[in-house]
Formats: structure tokens, C-alpha cells, sequence
């Protein structure tokens, strides 16, 4: 067995390639920078890289570096200032590895690096101290997970050798990694929170600083004698626990919530957690919203759809008789805590529900998340413990996160997570909710890509291979009989997403590559729901 890498981060100047250098040796490991090589790579320099092909270029020749790193061992890696803050590169090197962040005070840091000659994109400002003390603030909660090491008044041997002491001693204490927990922080307009991705996460809800005071549990009947033990360590006042399944997802179920509340004697400093699928989090998430008008909130999703797409972004809401989400609120959750141990007890056709819409934003992002999901047998995956699944399900959130950062009411480009929804809506609706959500955005999926293909937007072959996709993860790719064509087409026409009185839909012009369109002639939609019907 190779000792564990260990990988250096922190902010520039605090000396990760010299200290790192020097540990190499004196642990007989080999010694790699990042920077370093990505610019022996690009034959530029990094300030070149930045000017030239821009600060995204960079971050993508990182993230390629932490996938090709990610699999050898016996390293010192010396990482880039923000490598190690991108929550799926973290998780790529962290594995398997020690991580240490190195510290200085800014002072030092700015003394440090007006000693060298290399220019910094960063700090090319009128206040380069400043700007260091902003970007030492806003990357404090990311270098926070890692265990510090204060360099400044040291020397790079005395550096050296604390860090060679914490590493012998996370060995002896057979502590595999520090970074096995992914944490993605999603900007909103009234703040920031963080989306907990790992195992074993249940138990240490509420040790953190994000629950202001006492919180009721609101779960459902099939999740909460599961899991709800777990929580042990949340200051708990009252548990209300919903029959599970859509049809409680109403205003009768929001009602039971404030009956519980108001008798815990939750007041506006308490929160509600809640523990389930998207069904408890989207009414949990509501009651919260809207008692006292307003109470914290933190979502512990348990299924694969609650934790990649309903608990981020901050839609809540219940069903109406007259139709579904037609009343709810954006509340934003004070953090998210996605425990995957609990996908262990969740059923198949759940999972593969929920890897559809993980599908969906494969499609969305590019190639290679598209990639990862063709590469495994992802119901093995849930049930024993590994990286991989973990590494889909962060990389399946962080698509949802990109896009309601940028879009956070959705007034224009979150539309495009719609992809497959106008026809899983429709397939929804006349099957009279008898075609679970996942199934039918399955089959929308499918009908997108073949509307796309059908009107010259995306290759031919592309239906082919979402369809081959989506059966090998056991999902529906054609119509359930029973439904007819005329029908669906009609319900589409009255979705509610029709605006202005065209059908309104989200196509493909090949993978990563989505767009909104209102410019969708009917006989092409009918044409593609009569190839779908069996
Ligand atoms: N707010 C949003 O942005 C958003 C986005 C997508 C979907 N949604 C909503 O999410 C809902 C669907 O969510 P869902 O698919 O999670 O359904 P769900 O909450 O109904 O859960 C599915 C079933 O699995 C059970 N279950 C959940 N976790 C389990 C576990 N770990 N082990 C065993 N059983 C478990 C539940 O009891 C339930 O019977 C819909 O109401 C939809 O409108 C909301
Ligand atoms: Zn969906």
C-alpha cells in the first residue's frame, strides 16, 4: 500500500510549493504542482492564461488535473489557491488523501509575493491588500474544512514538519480522508448556504452553527421510522410525520404542520427540518416560508430527486385539487444535508425516478456528466458505499446550482431545466398522475431529443443514445399505452407554461447545448407523440 497523498492548499504566498517540495522529499514521495503544470502544459503563463483564454479555461484545466491525479497515489500536490475550494475537484484528490490548507496573515502574504516576479490576475488592483483580505474572507468557509497551519513567522522546514506530524498522525488514527464530505455553496440573492453531500451526515445535523434554535421534524411515514433517530443531535420540539405520497402534498398536510408548531411553542427564532423526498421538502419548505412568516429551514433530502433537484434552488410549495404546485413560495434553506446512506433503503423505481432528472441535467452541462452516467450500474452504486455515486450526485447538483445562481425566480435561463417537462407534464396529467414524475420525464426526455432531431436542431443519433441511457437505468422510453396522442398534445396546450398561446419547449442542439423555443409547429409534436406511442 502507497502512503496517502498529501495535498497542500490555501492562498497563494503561503508557500504550498516550497513547504510542499521539501515534505516530498524528506517522505519519499513524489512532488507535483498544479500551477506548475498547467502551465508547462499551455506553454504560458498563468496570467497569460487568464488574459488569453480567461479564468474559465484555467478552472477547467484544473478540474482536468484533479481527474487525472485523482487515481495515483504517493504524491505531495501543491494545488492552485482554488482548486481545492471546487467541491468535485475536492472530492477527486481528497480521496484517499490528506488535505492541509496553509495560512498567513495578509500582511505576509503581501510581503511574500511583492518578492517574486510573477505576475498575479488576482491582484492586479490599485489595493492588493485589500482585495487579499476580500478574498481570504469570501474562500474562509471552503479553506475552513480543511485542518490549518499557520506559516506566517515560520520557516519553510518548521512548516514542513508540522505538517509531516498532523499527517503521521491522521495515519496512526486510521482517519481515511478529511475531505470525504462534498460542500457546494449556492449564492442567492439574500445570501449563501451550503448543500452537505456525503455518509453518514444525519447525526451531525445541528452541530453546526445553521439551526438558530429548537426545530420540529416534518417527515412521512415510510422515511421518518428510518431515519429519524439519526437526528440526534437537533434540538427536536416536535415531530410531525405526513402519510407518504403526492396526494398529501396539500394544504390539509400545512395545516398539521402549524397545529404542531404553534403546540411546540415554535416561535420565529425555531426551524423546521425536514426528512424525506421532494414531496415532505416541498411542503416542509413552505410551512417554514410561510409561518410567522418565515422560519429557518433545513432540508435533509432522502431521495436521489429530492437531493440533486427539489431541495436546491428554494421552490416550495403544495398541490391544489385543481393541479399541482400551484401554490408555494421561494424559500431558501438556511443548508441542505444529503446523507446517502439513507439511498440504501430507497426503492429502485425511486432511484431510477430520480436518475432522470440526474439525466436531464447530463444533458444540460455536457459530455461529461452524460459520460459518468453511461459508465455505471448505479443501483449497485446506492447500495454499497462508494465515491463514485457520491461524486454523480455533487456533480448532478452542482449543474441545478450553476443555473438558479444565475436565474433565481426564474424569470429567463432556469427554463431550461424544464428539458423533457412539457411532455412528462402532459404524460403526467392524462395519465392522471398514474405515471410517477420520473418515469414521465424519462419518456419527455426522450421525446425532446427526437422533437430536436425531427426539426434539424440536434443530431439523429441523439434520441438513440438518451433512449439506450435511460433503459439501462430501467426507465420507461416510450408512451404508456393508453395514453393517446390527441390527448397529450391537448393537455401541453394547456400547461401552464404555455405563454402567449404557443406551446413553449425546451430542445436540445446536442449534449450541454439547451434552448428555449416557442417556435415548435404542432404537426412536428404530433408527429414525434405518434413515434412514441407503442
Ligand atoms: N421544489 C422543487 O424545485 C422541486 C423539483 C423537483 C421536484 N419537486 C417535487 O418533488 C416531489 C417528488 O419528490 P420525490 O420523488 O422525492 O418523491 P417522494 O417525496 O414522494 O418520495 C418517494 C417515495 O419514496 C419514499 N422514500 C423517500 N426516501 C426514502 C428512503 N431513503 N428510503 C425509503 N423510502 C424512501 C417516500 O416515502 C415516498 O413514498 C414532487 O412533489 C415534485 O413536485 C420539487
Ligand atoms: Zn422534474
Amino acid at each position: 500500500m502507497f502512503p496517502p497523498n498529501i495535498i497542500l492548499t490555501g492562498f497563494m504566498g503561503t508557500g504550498k510549493s516550497s513547504v510542499g517540495r521539501l515534505i516530498a522529499t524528506s517522505t519519499g514521495r513524489a512532488f507535483v504542482d498544479s500551477d506548475q503544470l498547467i502551465v508547462e502544459r499551455a506553454d504560458r503563463s498563468i496570467a497569460d492564461i487568464f488574459e488569453v483564454e480567461g479564468e474559465l479555461h484555467f478552472r477547467r484545466m484544473e478540474s482536468d488535473f484533479a481527474r487525472e491525479y485523482s487515481g495515483r497515489r504517493g504524491l505531495v500536490i501543491a494545488t492552485g489557491g482554488r482548486l481545492m475550494l471546487d467541491p468535485l475537484n475536492a472530492l477527486l484528490l481528497g480521496k484517499d488523501a490528506i488535505v492541509v490548507c496553509l495560512t498567513a496573515a495578509p500582511e505576509d502574504i503581501l510581503a511574500r509575493l511583492a518578492g517574486d516576479d510573477e505576475r498575479r490576475p488576482l491582484l492586479e488592483t490599485p489595493d492588493p491588500a485589500s482585495r487579499i483580505r476580500r478574498l481570504l474572507e469570501e474562500r474562509s468557509a471552503g479553506y475552513g474544512q480543511y485542518p490549518q497551519v499557520d506559516t506566517s513567522g515560520k520557516s519553510v522546514q518548521e512548516v514542513a514538519a508540522e505538517i509531516t506530524a498532523l499527517v503521521d498522525e491522521a495515519v496512526a488514527s486510521g482517519r481515511r480522508s478529511t475531505t470525504l464530505t462534498s460542500r457546494i455553496s449556492v449564492s442567492h440573492p439574500g445570501g449563501q448556504y451550503t448543500v452537505f453531500v456525503g455518509r453518514g451526515l444525519l447525526p451531525e445535523v445541528g452541530l453546526d452553527p445553521e439551526l438558530p434554535g429548537p426545530a420540529a421534524l416534518v417527515t412521512d411515514n415510510t422515511v421518518g421510522p428510518l431515519y429519524q433517530n439519526c437526528l440526534r443531535s437537533v434540538d427536536l420540539r416536535a415531530t410531525v410525520t405526513i402519510a407518504a405520497g403526492e396526494k398529501h402534498k396539500s394544504l390539509d398536510s400545512i395545516r398539521v404542520i402549524y397545529d404542531h408548531l404553534l403546540a411546540a411553542g415554535i416561535d420565529r427564532q425555531g426551524a423546521i427540518v425536514s426528512l424525506g423526498g421532494g414531496v415532505i421538502g416541498d411542503m416542509a419548505g413552505f410551512a417554514a416560508a410561510s409561518f410567522m412568516r418565515g422560519i429557518a429551514f433545513l432540508p435533509c433530502p432522502t431521495t436521489v430527486l429530492a437531493m440533486v433537484d427539489a431541495s436546491v434552488g428554494g421552490k416550495t410549495g403544495v398541490d391544489l385539487p385543481q393541479g399541482k404546485n400551484l401554490v408555494g413560495a421561494f424559500k431558501q434553506p438556511a443548508a441542505v444535508v444529503a446523507d446517502l446512506n439513507t439511498l440504501k433503503t430507497l426503492p429502485g423505481a425511486e432511484f431510477a425516478a430520480g436518475m432522470a432528472e440526474v439525466v436531464k441535467h447530463g444533458l444540460i452541462s455536457g459530455e461529461h456528466l452524460l459520460a459518468r452516467i453511461e459508465s455505471g450500474s448505479w443501483s449497485e452504486r446506492r447500495l454499497r458505499p462508494d465515491d463514485n455515486l457520491q461524486t454523480l450526485i455533487v456533480e448532478a447538483i452542482l449543474v441545478k446550482r450553476d443555473v438558479v445562481q444565475d436565474d433565481p425566480f426564474e424569470a429567463g435561463r432556469r427554463r431550461i431545466l424544464n428539458l423533457g417537462h412539457t411532455f412528462a407534464h402532459a404524460i403526467e396529467r392524462v395519465s392522471n398522475y398514474g405515471v410517477p414524475h420520473g418515469r414521465a420525464v424519462a419518456v419527455g426526455l426522450v421525446a425532446a431529443a427526437a422533437l430536436s432531431a425531427e426539426l434539424g436542431h440536434c443530431p439523429r443519433e441523439l434520441p438513440q443514445r438518451i433512449s439506450d441511457l435511460l433503459v439501462n437505468l430501467t426507465l420507461p422510453v416510450t408512451i404508456p399505452t393508453g395514453l393517446s396522442p390527441d390527448a397529450l398534445l391537448a393537455a401541453m396546450q394547456s400547461d401552464k407554461k404555455m405563454a402567449a398561446g404557443k406551446l413553449n419547449f425546451v430542445l436540445l442542439r446536442n449534449v450541454g447545448d439547451v434552448f428555449v423555443t416557442d417556435d415548435v409547429p404542432a404537426p412536428a409534436v404530433e408527429l414525434i407523440l405518434d413515434q412514441l406511442t407503442a
